[in-house]
């Protein structure tokens, strides 16, 4: 996936209130839990840092911790390192244990990174930058709640007599196609068996989402990232591809309302001979 991409989302990445700000809220108060009992200074990498405004909730906590952030875009870098003490890495997760140290990290995070990042290559990385006892934060959405999306492509788009509206319909399912979003939350966990891990803690939040007008679909799909992937277009320079999601936005009629069904996982390393024979 395209850093370029990234940087633009950069400059709209909303922390401050919604699904992010609930998520960080929610996922520190129970990570910090965990944590606490263990020895400090905490190791703590978070992969695909974004703002840096989870760690930056953690640390608020007052937990003593050592913080490395990687991600793919210079720009959410920049941002992280201007909120908290950041080690900062320049990498895509799929390259997490060749630049990071294994077995080091008291925690691991990855927070809706499942749309850019194979969910095998994901849980095999931070398994091996777990030191023993170490928990891993996985936070992703699931398709449990795209059911709305998937018609309105279907019915805005995709059959729609109109040509450009049924390519535009194609471009947003070559955007889905690249993402490794799990169906659902069942899916997820056996390969997170297969992987060698174990769930320790599931906590799962629901947010009702409700554009009223293009304007809101825009800023939530385009300006927020959640549909960042339809931005990367092989050639096609963003800034483009932003004014056609502004086109195909106004395509659609409003309200139109949905649910975001999000993962909250702590995972560790599963104890010797409980992974599955496909994780060996
Ligand atoms: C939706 S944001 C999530 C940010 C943060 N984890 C949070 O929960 O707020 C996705 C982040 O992943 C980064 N990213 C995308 N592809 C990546 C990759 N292959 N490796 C590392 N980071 C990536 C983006 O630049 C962005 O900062």
């Amino acid at each position: 996936m395209n850093r370029r991409v990234h940087d633009a989302v950069a400059a709209g990445y909303n922390s401050g209130s919604g699904i992010i700000a609930d998520k960080n809220r929610e996922v520190a108060q129970h990570l910090a839990e965990r944590l606490r009992p263990r020895p400090g200074p905490l190791a703590v990498a978070d992969l695909g840092v974004g703002d840096g405004a989870m760690l930056a909730q953690l640390a608020a906590l007052g937990l003593p911790l050592e913080m490395t952030g990687l991600d793919v875009s210079a720009a959410m870098l920049r941002l992280a390192q201007a909120r908290i003490p950041l080690k900062a890495v320049h990498a895509p997760a799929q390259r997490a244990r060749e630049v990071l140290p294994a077995a080091a990290f008291d925690a691991v995070l990855a927070h809706f990174i499942l749309a850019y990042v194979d969910r095998h290559t994901l849980l095999a990385q931070a398994r091996d930058l777990l030191a023993p006892g170490g928990v891993l934060s996985l936070v992703t959405t699931t398709e449990e709640g795209g059911g709305p999306f998937f018609e309105g492509l279907d019915r805005f788009f995709l059959t729609s007599r109109n040509p450009l509206k049924r390519a535009m319909g194609r471009l947003c399912e070559r955007g889905i196609a690249q993402s490794h979003v799990p169906k659902s939350y069942a899916s997820l966990e056996a390969e997170i068996r297969v992987a060698g891990l174990v769930v320790l803690r599931r906590d799962t939040m629901r947010q009702h989402i409700t554009f009223e007008n293009a304007e809101d679909a825009y800023r939530f799909g385009i300006e927020e990232g959640w549909a960042a992937n339809f931005l990367a277009m092989p050639g096609v320079p963003v800034r483009a591809a932003q004014a056609l999601a502004r086109w195909g936005t106004r395509q659609a009629t409003y309200p139109f309302s949905f649910t975001q069904v999000i993962e909250m996982l702590e995972i560790g390393v599963a104890p010797t001979g409980s992974a599955t024979e496909d994780g060996g």
